[in-house]
């Protein structure tokens, strides 16, 4: 057989009129063959050629394996469990592995299908390292507080190391979905409510996950998901339909994957949601005409986890072959875990009904991928038992999570100085459900995280000023009980201060954990209200996957620090802001609202025909509550205060071609060093469609020592004016723009000027 495949080979090579060089590598005794094309030339054009000769020799049944991914029974992510998978990939029909790591584990995988598969193409192995590996970082939303684009990077980077040692080639993340609803329980795993920002970030975790070289073996396939409009869940319900106009589909929710993609983002995943009635998982407008068509898009597209079974109930297939056919023909190239082309593709090309070559693309494009990981020339290059000792839980990698879970932390309300804590306090009282939690600290989908590695709040604390914390729970987050009140009270009356840790549980942010009510579950908020009564400063510790209604707490507490789910390292990170160690920078990335009735609530809205007017009653608002948030978003205090000037423009008219550059004098006005989140922002007065009432187009991280200022600039261009105008054409109109500048969305600090 081996020598048969041997003459084939060069038959082939022959015939392609190419020079190849025939290597064997012997791996555990076993011989297998691959090509590599001659040294030189377009890369591109080598791999391909390389994909080629592979794909020459395949059946049809074995090209639809590649196309084929299955979740192993290790880690189950979805409703559906295929026990046989082992037996598809010795039998060659299945390319693909999610949910099976560990290097040894991995190793084995990709044993059988390199020696025991006619052909030996090596599997993918694919994984949701979302917010770390092992050494897990804050969740997605939290990171996207810091506002720092090389921390996020780096914590993308830490992740790759960490699941590429682990036999991993490929994370499905980052999640680019724009979010503006609360409800959704997903709005955790992306970036917030903005798609400037949202953008940026999406680059920097492409970058961290990609790095310079996707052959090196510290580096993993990014994917960009989920494509397109998921956030927009109708009401917030998880999965729930989406209908949306082209103009803020463009405008809002693809930014962020057209960035992703820029950043050369190898892979993207269709969403499970609708959209304008066509499901993602076939809907040829996004797949076709903008991925592909428009955007160039050269990487493999896999949809979510049974997304092309459901296209049945979602109403738009009769059956799963029809749904298969659906799928492919708008350009799905893999299959996670329907096996609907495991079943039908075969028979659909027999018949007639999708031809050959839309397969071959795909089986190209999958192919192209293990390419370029090197994964033909040594299969087991991800599966480094050493390395991965080496690399998990490293000191360097828990050092790097430190950094940025205290850069993900948002001060909220720092009443009379409450914080920091002085070190010499006397007692300090840690309450709270969330206080002594590992399990809920390292957050919803902690990849291969381990509870147990994460130190906790108290923890962090205990290490600072050791048993002059003493703590009690107080009540559960999710449990309507109130027996344990009477210790918590009982202890914070013995203390100086009272640090409260309450919020969600991690299990109410995340994937199907949509809410209605964004309020503090369980009987948090009355033990925060009970505490209060005892007249100690109250100190508010935040930990949770979505803003929250937090009215109460806003008005009454002394302090609030919004952590977030920090990872492994949230007690030390907390413990760093609270005793001033770091002075925290986070900003909000998503507004707060006063209440769940006023969700969607975002900063770049419209202004309306009727802008609210407190003394006009027909005017766009409320009867019962205000229309500004609690919070607006890029809000966040520091231990310091800073001041602004007035902006300036360098000219007050910008010709097309040119440039005006806006700019702002900043000072530390406070005791202590500190970084102040200058945050530009942009209204188009009139234009052929209406505008929001301001849009962030640029920020800048300043630090800034006592007493020191700054002058901060900001360089517009046409680009950062630019919008789709009546006709869905992406540019600027002459007119007048004003430029706001300030530490949140609601600064009133603006300057005007004309675009010719
Ligand atoms: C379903 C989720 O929507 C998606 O984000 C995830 O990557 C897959 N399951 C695989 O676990």
């Amino acid at each position: 057989m081996r020598i048969a495949m041997k003459h084939k080979y060069s038959k082939y090579l022959n015939g392609l009129g190419l020079l190849f060089v025939v290597w064997s590598i012997n791996f555990s005794g076993l011989n297998k063959h691959y090509f590599s094309a001659k040294p030189g030339g377009d890369p591109e054009e080598r791999i391909l050629a390389r994909v080629d000769s592979v794909m020459e020799m395949m059946t049809l049944e074995e090209k639809i394996g590649q196309m084929t991914l299955f979740t192993s029974d290790w880690d189950v992510t979805g409703p559906t469990i295929r026990a046989t998978y082992k037996e598809d990939i010795r039998a060659g029909k299945v390319g693909a592995i999610f949910n099976a790591h560990t290097a040894a584990y991995n190793r084995e995988l990709q044993r059988v299908a390199v020696e025991e598969t006619r052909l030996g193409i090596p599997l993918l192995f694919g994984y949701d390292v979302i917010h770390g590996y092992k050494t897990i970082f804050p969740v997605p939303l939290g990171e996207a507080a810091s506002w720092d684009l090389e921390a996020i990077e780096k914590s993308a980077r830490v992740s790759a190391v960490e699941a590429a040692a682990a036999g991993l080639h490929w994370t499905f993340a980052p999640m680019v979905d724009i979010a503006r609803d609360p409800r959704w329980g997903r709005i955790m795993e992306g970036a917030g409510e903005d798609t400037y920002l949202g953008s940026l970030i999406a680059q920097a975790r492409v970058k961290g996950f990609q790095g310079d070289d996707l052959g090196a073996v510290n580096t993993v396939v990014a994917c960009a998901k989920h494509y397109a409009a998921y956030g927009a869940a109708l009401a917030g319900r998880d999965y729930s339909t989406v209908d949306m106009s082209e103009r803020m589909l463009r405008e809002i929710y693809l930014p962020p994957f057209k960035a992703a993609l820029d950043a050369g983002c190898g892979t993207f995943m269709t969403s499970f949601n609708e959209l304008d009635g066509v499901p993602a998982t076939a809907n040829k407008f996004l797949l076709d005409e903008i991925l592909r068509k428009e955007w160039h898009f050269p990487g493999f597209v896999v949809t979510d986890y049974t997304s092309i079974d459901e296209m049945i109930n979602h109403g738009y297939a009769a059956d799963q072959r029809q749904a298969a056919e659906q799928a492919l023909d708008a350009g799905v190239d893999m299959d996670m875990q329907s096996a609907a082309y495991y079943n039908h593709l075969e028979d659909l090309v027999k018949s007639g009904d999708v031809q050959e070559e839309q397969i071959d693309q795909a089986v190209q494009r999958i192919l192209r991928m293990k390419f370029l990981l090197g994964l033909f020339d040594d299969p087991y290059k991800y599966s480094d038992e050493a390395r991965q000792k080496r690399e998990l839980l490293s000191p360097e990698h828990l050092e790097a999570s430190r950094d940025v879970a205290r850069k993900s932390i948002v001060l909220l309300k720092n009443e009379r100085g409450t914080l920091p804590l002085n070190r010499d306090i006397r007692k300090l009282a840690v309450i709270g459900p969330l206080a002594d939690n590992h399990q809920d600290m390292i957050g919803a989908w902690s990849g291969a995280g381990d509870a147990k590695d994460v130190t906790t709040l108290l923890q962090g604390l205990r290490n600072v000023v050791g048993q002059r914390v003493v703590y009690a729970m107080g009540c559960e987050a999710d449990q309507d009980n109130r027996d344990g009140f009477a210790q918590a009270i009982n202890l914070a009356q013995s203390a100086d201060a009272i640090v409260l840790a309450i919020g969600e549980k991690a299990y109410m942010s995340g994937e199907a954990a949509s809410r209605s009510d964004i309020t503090l579950p369980g009987p948090q908020l009355e033990l925060a209200q009970r505490l209060k009564e005892t007249g100690k400063p109250l100190i508010i510790v935040l930990m949770n996957g979505r803003p929250l209604a937090i009215p109460w707490l806003a008005e009454h507490a002394d302090a609030i620090v919004e952590t977030w789910f920090l990872g492994t390292q949230a007690g030390p990170a907390i413990a760093d802001v609270l005793f001033g160690d770091y002075n925290p920078s986070g900003r909000l990335p998503v507004t707060f609202p006063r209440s769940v009735g006023q969700v969607p609530l975002f900063y770049n809205m419209k202004n309306t025909g009727r802008p609210m007017d407190p003394n006009n009653k027909y005017t766009s608002k409320y009867l019962d509550i205000p229309n500004t948030p609690l919070y607006p978003f890029g809000f966040g205090l520091s231990y310091t205060t800073f001041s602004y000037g007035d902006p300036r423009v360098s000219r007050t008219t910008m010709q097309a071609k040119g440039s005006i550059t806006a700019s702002v004098e900043i000072t530390n006005t406070g005791k202590l060093a500190g970084t102040e989140t200058v945050q530009w922002y942009i209204r188009d007065l009139v234009g052929s469609v209406t505008r929001p009432v301001r849009e962030l187009k640029h920020f800048e991280r300043v630090h800034l020592q006592p007493g020191e200022s700054r002058q901060v600039s900001f360089e517009i261009t046409l680009n950062d004016l630019k919008f789709y105008d009546k006709d869905l054409h992406y540019k600027a109109e002459p007119g007048d723009f004003q430029v706001f500048v300030g530490p949140d969305a609601s600064t009133e600090r603006s300057v005007k000027f004309t675009l010719n």
